[in-house]
């Protein structure tokens, strides 16, 4: 049995800090959730990706769907279930209600987390370790394209030698 706080109601503020069509982070009980709002209907799920932990309140709606901001994979902006396909992979969803120009969210989650596997990305191979002397390698990889744009470490990266290869070159061409 669960205890009178986790039966409680929270209120997550006024409904305009969820406009439609976006998706809102928000701390309900000890968790984040991720709002929505469209077509006039509010929608909670928990903001706790299943794949690596992504903030799903840091995503996009494409239609039903919450997009997580970190590798894409999407879930019901109301019922938490994983897109077509995936719809055994769950996160939380929750109640919630409008009262007196509040968003009311129930802490206690209304359907559980289930996790169900994905295929393999086709580029995912095993990790071998191959003999000889140790070689050192740093690959970072994000979903990224033009919906969602997002800080690159490989572009931060390239960013420092053509910073710095450019004044040299200047400098070379100015002495010379
Ligand atoms: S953490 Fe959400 S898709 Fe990878």
């Amino acid at each position: 049995m669960s205890s009178p706080e986790a039966q409680a109601w929270q209120d997550l503020g006024p409904v305009e800090a969820f406009p439609a069509g976006e998706v809102r982070e928000a701390t309900a009980g000890k968790g984040k959730v991720a709002i929505s709002c469209k077509d006039g209907k509010f929608g909670v799920i928990s903001g706790v990706c299943n794949h690596v932990g992504g903030p799903l309140g840091e995503g996009r709606l494409d239609s039903e769907y919450v997009v997580c901001p970190w590798h894409n994979w999407k879930f019901h902006r109301s019922t938490g279930q994983g897109e077509p396909g995936f719809e055994q992979d769950c996160v939380p969803s929750y109640e919630s209600k409008v009262e007196g120009g509040h968003l009311w969210v129930r802490v206690q989650a209304a359907t559980q987390r289930h996790k169900a596997p994905h295929e393999r990305h086709p580029l995912a191979r095993p990790v071998v370790r191959e003999s000889g002397p140790i070689r050192v390698a740093g690959i970072s990889t994000t979903a990224m394209d033009a919906a969602n744009p997002r800080y690159s470490t490989s572009d931060a990266l390239l960013e420092y030698p053509l910073n710095t290869a450019r004044p040299m070159a200047m400098r070379r061409a100015s002495s010379g």
